[in-house]
This record gives structure tokens, C-alpha cells and sequence, in this order.
């Protein structure tokens, strides 16, 4: 089968046709509404959104008046996407683990589901750290474990992902890797294949310490009611089983 891993350059319009027609759902009702609850005040601020891919929440987040509003993503053409649709903030590509930007640059980082792709997550805070300014602040949601980490199984002729133990044996069979930093390839329609490197909460709350960070918020994802109607299955499976979880850390002095 033809595909390559991680290809946002060729599936930027398709992203870009869903997302502005509400279609994506994971992003509709659970993670922009996770994010946005969790939202600091960010008037005036210098902003920089981390892998911004081709940048709708740029038109989200301009609503709560930054000073200004700055891209970066690895995607070329997620880049070209966001320059044509959103003129009035600045796009660069580029790679969060080698950031094209100076220290103290930024006063809040927003970044969706972004950190969730690469592996050294050790190196991407040193770099949010050098480019924020004291006291700046970083919003970031990454893939929940609960999702992400699990195994499928077939159980009674129905698909299950799951995370669990065999009961009552020698305890032999563990499905999932909840407590590991774990590679996650996971395959979706027309292709698509993305690989994300999936941890546990701790995980994350480590980390953040070792880097000077101070976590000020801490959520796990839930479907909000609005999408009951329109997509009850979805619903039922991610009110009750989170899908991301998100952080907002304040940069301290070292
Ligand atoms: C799931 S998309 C999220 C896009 C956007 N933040 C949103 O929520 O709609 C993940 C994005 O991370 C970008 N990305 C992955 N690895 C990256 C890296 N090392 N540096 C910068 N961007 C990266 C991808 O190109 C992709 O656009």
C-alpha cells in the first residue's frame, strides 16, 4: 500500500475543507472545547501557535485580542494553507525541535495535538522554554493513553480497543502500555497514517518539572453534549473515555 507516515502534506486541504466545515469531530466537540475552557487570558499577547498545521485555530484564538498571532508547522503545504487563509498573522515552516525563533520571544504557545508526534518531547520544552518570556505560558493537548495506548481485541464478533489484564490467572496477558512513552502508528481512512508518541499524565507532569515548567492546569478530554445529537456513538464513547488531555505550565526561573 502506498503511504508515507505523518504525510500533513497531503492530506493540508482535506484537513483544512473538514475542520472549517466542522467535520472533524475529534477537534469540534472534544479538544478545541478542552483547550478553550482551559484558555489564560492572551490580550496583547505574543502567541505562537506549535504545529499549527494549516492554522484554523489561528481565527479562534484572534477573537480573545493577542498582539499578534505567529505559525509554525513542519507541513509545507499546511503552511501555504494558512498563509492564503489567515493574512493577518505570520506563518513559518519549520521544526519545534530546532524553533526559528529568539529567546523571550513569545508570551503564550498554543499547541493542538502537535507534541504528540515527536519522540524527544525532552528537547521540543527546552525550546518552548528558551522562546517564551518569563512568566509566559504554553496550552498543549497531547493523545490520552485511555485512547491511544490501547489494543484492539475481538470480542464477541465486535472490535474493542482496550487496556487490561487477564483476570484470576498467572496474570500473563496485559493488552496496553499505559505507563509507557509508547509508539502508537495508527491508520485511518484513504490512507492516512499517523504515528504520535504516546505517555501517561505523569509522564508529562515529569517533564514539565525537570524543565522549569509549573503545571497550572491539568484536564482529560470529554465529548461535549452538543454532539449527542448529531453523532450519538461518538458521544457514548468519548464522554466517558478521554481522548486527549491538556496542560497549561507557566514558565519559572531556573
Ligand atoms: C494533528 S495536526 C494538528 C494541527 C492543528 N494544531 C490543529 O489542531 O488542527 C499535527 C500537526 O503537527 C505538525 N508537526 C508534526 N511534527 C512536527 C514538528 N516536529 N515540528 C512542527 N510541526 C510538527 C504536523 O505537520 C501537523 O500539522
Amino acid at each position: 500500500m502506498n503511504f508515507k507516515v505523518n504525510d500533513y502534506d497531503k492530506f493540508a486541504e482535506k484537513r483544512h475543507f473538514e475542520v472549517t466545515n466542522g467535520m472533524k469531530k475529534s477537534l469540534r466537540f472534544v479538544e478545541k472545547p478542552m483547550m478553550l475552557s482551559m484558555l489564560p487570558n492572551i490580550e496583547g499577547k505574543r502567541v505562537l501557535l506549535l504545529g499549527c498545521g494549516t492554522a484554523e485555530e489561528s481565527e479562534m484564538l484572534s477573537k480573545y485580542n493577542p498582539k499578534k498571532i505567529t505559525g509554525i508547522d513542519i507541513s509545507e503545504k499546511s503552511i501555504a494553507i494558512a498563509k492564503e487563509s489567515y493574512p493577518n498573522c505570520g506563518f513559518y515552516v519549520g521544526d519545534m525541535l530546532n524553533l526559528p525563533f529568539k529567546e523571550n520571544e513569545f508570551d503564550f504557545i498554543f499547541s493542538s495535538l502537535a507534541i504528540t508526534h515527536v519522540e524527544d518531547k525532552d528537547k521540543v520544552f527546552k525550546e518552548l522554554y528558551r522562546v517564551l518570556d518569563d512568566n509566559g505560558q504554553v496550552l498543549f493537548s497531547v493523545g490520552h493513553p485511555m485512547r491511544f495506548a490501547t489494543e484492539k481485541i475481538n470480542y464477541n464478533g465486535n472490535n474493542f480497543h482496550v487496556i487490561g489484564f487477564e483476570a484470576g490467572s498467572d496474570g500473563k496477558q496485559v493488552l496496553g502500555k499505559y505507563m509507557s512513552h509508547t509508539k502508537q502508528v495508527n491508520h485511518f481512512k484513504d490512507n492516512e497514517v499517523l504515528e504520535e508518541f504516546i505517555a501517561p499524565p505523569s509522564y508529562y507532569f515529569e517533564i514539565l518539572k525537570n524543565n522549569n515548567f509549573v503545571v497550572e492546569d491539568f484536564k482529560e478530554s470529554r465529548c461535549i453534549d452538543e454532539c449527542k445529537e448529531i453523532d450519538e456513538a461518538y458521544y457514548n464513547r468519548f464522554h466517558e473515555i478521554p481522548q486527549f488531555m491538556g496542560f497549561l505550565a507557566k514558565k519559572t526561573k531556573e
